[in-house]
């Protein structure tokens, strides 16, 4: 399976602290905002991630993450000139794509819970259609909505219902079957102009072919677009990672674990990092193996 991390948009709700730097380089804690999209596709087995950004942003995401080799993952990088909505991220990368089957994170999507990788690796071997992974939200009007029926079996599908039937937000991760290429050709953009990911997964909801996974208690899903928004998520990774002693969404520690790296090339990135704590981190995990 191929990974896709869409890192656009203009940040408009954060400005002015987007105007000189993409919203997915923002700090959440102690480290870019990216690495925590690119931590879950890691964490579900996948190695060939395309990062889309905007013409002005994308070089500083190749400065801070490079050709990906040093994590054992292959990183390329695709322009979205415009914001025309997260469809259009499949006709950007149907090369990347090839005939694999792919996951798209959305680069300001935060997940975090136990058992995460196991969950994310079942699913993404076994996508027949899409699968979708719903969250319960105080305000499911922002986002795009699942209603399930009794069995739990996705019913419907809205974009930023004013009366939403649920409050199950789909989250910003998504897996597919290749034919989601074809699907994206052929959407026509929304009243607000852009190829609409909910028209893509009403799709395959209309095929039968949508499977939701609901992401219930004991899960974390944030998303980081407002300032406040941005300031909890710092906070919640905050205590969490004083409490444990364990990072979240340490790429180099993840690398080591899923077998990417061996322990001399952890070493080494850490070693390149070592006067933060993050740095000291990674050296602590490459030690311990
Ligand atoms: C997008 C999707 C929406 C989804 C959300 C998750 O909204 O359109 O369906 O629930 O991401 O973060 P946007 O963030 O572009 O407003």
């Amino acid at each position: 399976m191929k990974g896709i991390i869409l890192a656009g948009g203009r940040g408009t709700r954060l400005y002015p602290s987007t105007l000189g730097v993409s919203k997915q380089m923002l700090p959440v804690y102690d480290k870019p905002m990216i690495y925590y999209p690119l931590s879950v596709l890691m964490l579900a087995g996948i190695r060939e991630i395309q990062i889309i950004s905007s013409p002005t942003d994308l070089e500083n995401f190749r400065r801070l993450l490079g050709d990906g080799g040093e994590l054992g993952l292959t990183l390329t990088y695709a322009e979205q000139a415009e914001p025309r909505g997260l469809a259009e991220a499949f006709l950007i990368s149907a090369d990347h794509i090839g005939d694999d089957r792919v996951a798209l994170i959305l680069g300001d999507n935060i997940f975090h819970g136990s058992g995460f990788a196991p969950l994310l690796q079942r699913h993404a071997q076994s996508v027949d259609g899409c699968v979708l992974f719903g969250y319960p939200v105080p305000d499911p009007e922002r986002y795009g909505v699942g209603e399930v029926d009794e069995h739990g079996n996705l019913v419907s599908l809205e974009e930023k219902p004013e009366r939403p039937r649920s409050n199950l937000a789909i989250t910003g991760l998504y897996f597919y079957e290749n034919d989601v290429i074809d699907i994206a050709k052929n959407l026509r953009p929304s009243r607000r102009g852009e190829l609409e990911i909910t028209d893509v997964n009403r799709i395959y909801l209309n095929r039968g072919k949508a499977r939701l996974v609901s992401l219930g208690r004991g899960f974390v899903w944030l998303d980081a677009g407002t300032h406040d928004a941005l300031n909890e998520a710092s906070q919640y990774v905050q205590i969490l990672e004083h409490r444990q002693g364990v990072r979240i969404a340490c790429i180099e520690e993840i690398a080591l674990r899923m077998g990417f790296i061996d322990r001399d090339a952890c070493r080494r990135l850490g070693g390149r990092m070592a006067k933060s704590p993050y740095g000291q981190y990674v050296l602590e995990v490459a030690a311990s193996g």
